[in-house]
């Protein structure tokens, strides 16, 4: 059985660890902002283990000029667990989650190696590629959400 649940910034450290920062000290997981009230963590849990996490910070970027935005962090699910739908899944309630909040626009800086998968969801990309020291090459992404 498949439950989302919100989780704290400290209980996604054992997905972020091994997906997103391998082989740095366990430090490397915690990111700016984690901790703020408006700032929300959710774990995609099967039978009870925590299989992936999504982390959604309310943060404007200036490219956009919709009042409120949120920024996906963090978006990971286990090696083993991948391409089971559990990243689509954690998007989808993410997106309903801003919905809900009364934001109509989820950005993210995305690794290249992602870019497909969120495009599968939606997303677009603006702009051109940089690098994010010590993990790589990123692209921004969003997405502009519709109630329904
Ligand atoms: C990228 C990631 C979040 C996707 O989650 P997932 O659970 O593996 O993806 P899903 O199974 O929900 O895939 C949904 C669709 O996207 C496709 N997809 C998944 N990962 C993909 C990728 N890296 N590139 C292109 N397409 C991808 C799937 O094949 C599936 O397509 P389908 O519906 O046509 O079969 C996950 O693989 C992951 O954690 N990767 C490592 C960390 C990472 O890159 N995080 C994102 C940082 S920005």
């Amino acid at each position: 059985m498949k439950l989302i649940k919100q989780i704290s910034a400290l209980d996604t450290f054992p997905v972020r660890h091994p997906v997103l920062r391998d082989g740095k000290p366990v430090e490397s997981c915690h990111f700016d902002g984690d901790n703020l009230q408006s700032t929300i963590h959710f774990g995609l849990f099967e039978s009870d283990k925590l299989r992936a996490v999504i982390s959604l910070f309310e943060k404007k970027n200036s490219r956009f000029e919709t009042d409120k935005q949120f920024q996906i962090r963090g978006m990971a699910v286990l090696q083993q667990h991948q391409k089971k739908g559990f990243g689509e899944i954690l998007i989808l309630n993410a997106e309903h989650y801003c919905v809900q909040e009364g934001s109509n626009l989820i950005w993210f800086n995305a690794r290249q190696t992602a870019v497909g998968f969120y495009q599968k969801m939606g997303y677009a990309v603006i702009g051109m590629p940089f690098q994010i020291e010590d993990v790589g090459e990123h692209v921004v992404m969003y997405k502009k959400l519709t109630s329904c």
